[in-house]
């Protein structure tokens, strides 16, 4: 079972493999950023991925666009679009 951990002193969440990280955060009780609802238009479900990037999906045609557009910082994946396949320390400014 994939573990999400945190930098800050928060409880780490453990998911299913293949879980939505956003999804995943907010049933858990962990707020995410969104004004799209996961849909993939907003951007601003935007995480930054501290340890595990190889253990989340690799980035869709969407997020892949939108990093483009938006010029993402590294490390930075838009959580709505991401599934969790295995352990990740994840960070959010807002936490
Ligand atoms: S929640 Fe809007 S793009 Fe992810």
């Amino acid at each position: 079972m994939p573990i999400i951990r945190f930098v800050k002193d928060i409880p780490e969440i453990a998911v299913e493999a293949g879980a939505n990280l956003m999804k995943s955060l907010r049933e858990n009780g962990r707020p995410v950023a969104s004004s799209c609802g996961g849909q993939g238009i907003c951007t601003k479900c935007l995480l930054s991925v501290i340890k595990g990037n190889e253990s989340l999906s690799k980035p869709n045609q969407n997020e892949i666009d939108l990093k483009d557009i938006h010029q993402f910082p590294k490390g930075m994946r838009m959580s709505c679009q991401v599934r969790v396949e295995g352990d990740v320390t994840v960070d959010a400014p807002y936490w």
